[in-house]
Formats: C-alpha cells, sequence, structure tokens
C-alpha cells in the first residue's frame, strides 16, 4: 500500500497530539511532510512550543511550522466578539486547563520550529509536490483559509481535507458551536466553500468515540514513549471532561482530532458518514462559529460539499488507538 503524503494543521492539545501521534507511530501509513501550528486552544507560542514537544518525544524529525497567532478576521471588526482566546494571545482559550493544560506534560523542546511561516510553506509545498497531498486540519481553519485565499492553485494539488470542526447536534464551547469553527468561522467558511474534497469529523463522531479509563489503562501497558503520552494526555482529558462536560459514560473523554487520523488508516472507523452540505454562521451574533449542517436536505438548491461523519465505531477507535502505543 502506498504511503499517504499529510501535512498536519494543529492547535496542539491533548487530542491534536495524539492525532500526530497515531500517524507518526504508523509509518508505513503515512509520509508526514510537516506540523503547522495554528491560535486555538492556546496561543501560538503554546502551540507551537507543544507541538514541538510531541514530535520530540516521538522522536520524529517531521519539520515544524509556526502558523498565524489570530483568526482571519478577529480583529477587522472590533465591536464583534473578538475572535481571540480568553486571556489575550496566549492565554487559556478554552478555559478547561486539565483537557489540555497551557504547555503538555512532555520535556520543554530542544528541537527549533522551522524559520518558514507555515502558510507561506503550505503553499510552496503544494505547488512543488508532484504528489497531491492529504491536509489533516484539527484546530481552527485559519491556516489553511488563508493559504487558499493566496493561492488558489494549491487546490489542485490537495487530495482530500480531512477536518476535526463543526458539529451537527451538539456544541462545546457554547450551546450550538464547536470550538474550531468558533475560533475561526470566516476560515471555515472559506474552506467550506472551497470546493476542495472534504471529509468533516464534527463532534457527533468525536463524542461517540470516547476511550474509557479501563481500555487507557490496558492499552498504556507497554509502557513505550507513545503509552506514557497516551496514559499523560489522555488521563487529563478524562479528569477534565468530568469535570465539563461528561460523556454518556464515566471515567471516559473524546479524542476528538485522533479521529481524523483514525479514519485515513481505517475509513470504516466511521460508521455513519453522510454527502451533506454544510454552512457556517460567522454573524457575530449568539450563534457565532455554529455549522449548519443539511443532514435532512431542507435546501434542495444547496449541493454537498463534504461527507460528514456522524458516529464512529467506537472499539475500532480504541484499538487504533491501542495498536499506536505498541
Ligand atoms: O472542539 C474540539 C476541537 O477543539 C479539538 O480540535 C480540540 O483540540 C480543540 O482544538
Ligand atoms: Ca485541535
Amino acid at each position: 500500500m502506498d504511503k499517504r503524503k499529510v501535512i498536519f494543521d494543529v492547535d496542539t492539545g491533548s487530542d491534536d497530539a495524539i492525532a500526530m501521534m497515531v500517524a507518526i507511530q504508523n509509518p508505513d501509513r503515512f509520509d508526514i511532510l510537516g506540523m503547522c501550528s495554528v491560535n486555538g486552544n492556546r496561543g501560538i507560542d503554546y502551540t507551537t512550543e507543544n507541538t514541538l514537544r510531541t514530535v520530540e518525544w516521538l522522536g520524529s524529525d517531521v519539520p515544524v511550522f509556526r502558523g498565524c497567532a489570530l483568526p482571519y478576521a478577529s480583529t477587522l471588526d472590533p465591536w464583534r466578539r473578538p475572535r481571540i482566546p480568553y486571556g489575550g494571545a496566549n492565554g487559556c482559550a478554552s478555559g478547561q486547563s486539565s483537557i489540555h493544560g497551557d504547555l503538555l506534560d512532555l520535556p520543554e523542546a530542544t528541537i527549533k520550529e522551522q524559520d518558514k511561516s507555515a502558510v507561506m510553506w503550505l503553499i510552496e509545498t503544494l505547488l512543488a509536490s508532484e504528489d497531491r497531498i492529504t491536509l489533516i486540519p484539527v484546530g481552527p481553519l485559519t491556516n489553511i483559509a488563508h493559504a487558499l485565499r493566496i493561492e488558489p492553485r494549491i487546490k489542485e494539488k490537495i487530495e482530500e481535507v480531512v477536518i476535526m470542526g463543526a458539529a451537527y447536534h451538539v456544541g462545546n464551547i457554547t450551546a450550538t458551536s464547536e470550538f474550531n469553527w468558533w475560533i475561526d468561522p470566516e476560515a471555515a467558511k472559506i474552506v467550506m466553500d472551497s470546493g476542495l474534497n472534504i471529509t468533516l469529523v464534527p463532534l457527533d463522531a468525536t463524542h461517540s468515540a470516547y476511550v474509557k479509563g479501563s481500555e487507557l489503562r490496558e492499552m498504556c501497558k507497554s509502557g513505550t514513549r507513545a503509552a506514557q503520552m497516551m496514559e499523560k494526555l489522555v488521563s487529563g482529558r478524562i479528569k477534565g471532561y468530568g469535570a465539563w462536560q461528561p460523556m454518556e459514560e464515566e471515567d471516559a473523554a473524546p479524542i476528538h482530532d485522533a479521529l481524523c487520523t483514525a479514519y485515513l488508516i481505517d475509513p470504516t472507523v466511521i460508521d455513519d458518514m453522510r454527502e451533506v452540505w454544510v454552512d457556517v454562521d460567522f454573524s457575530g451574533g449568539p450563534a457565532d462559529g455554529m455549522s449548519i449542517c443539511d443532514v435532512e436536505k431542507r435546501h434542495p438548491d444547496k449541493k454537498p460539499n463534504c461527507r460528514l461523519a456522524l458516529h464512529a465505531d467506537r472499539e475500532k477507535f480504541v484499538k487504533i488507538l491501542a495498536d499506536a502505543c505498541k
């Protein structure tokens, strides 16, 4: 089987780290060209350092590129909701410190980020590539939106975009909206209107693929560096979700971003996938960042713009995570 050329776009973040770890632990499946950091779970200094820590802990030589520090249109209209993390550019975005922490509980990075900005590197790499590349954005879509606006020709070099974001029936950062799209709804709009081959993995799917504490303890018995990282990060997630957004089972947490990597390893991990038109509200009002998923086909004039994952096979997902810990 040919390796899939991929680029991660991450607001690392504990689940971003696990998404990257699953790919790094499957070198026969993925040729990872680079990791691009973006503002999101935390400000760009933290998300970049956390990405470096993840790559170094796992002994990978994948280059890391610093991305956008602010959302696409965050400061153009100061009277609208300022789309920056709570606590300023490097503060705590989600308010749930134990889910991510400002800095991941991994040794401080000694490797350095690349000199080139993530957006410029994305454009140059895509234009120069002989092969088409799969993008795996699992944070706000700021970098991808800028790259598309600056150089639309990159579309011809993009095989697929597997996005963690959006929500059909649930919200997390607000009653209506999912965090990645709430931080940068304009960027989400640009990507969803791009005509690219999009697989969208929303909260509905990631919440159905939660990991239980008992499963975590079992998969981490191997004691590998991947297992040690999984144990540290997921136990913090289980604690944080228990306090903030309990799953349908106690002592459990979703690993949102890792479901995107798992889908690329085994597409059947998503057991309810629909062709759907998805839009996003960026009006700055109470539903700002809400994803509008026309699953019921109420807008027949709107052609589907993505495959929308509505549910996952939890056991298959847990096995992919466990295999990555070996
Ligand atoms: O809403 C979940 C998403 O927001 C995940 O990507 C998590 O890492 C945060 O970025
Ligand atoms: Ca993320």
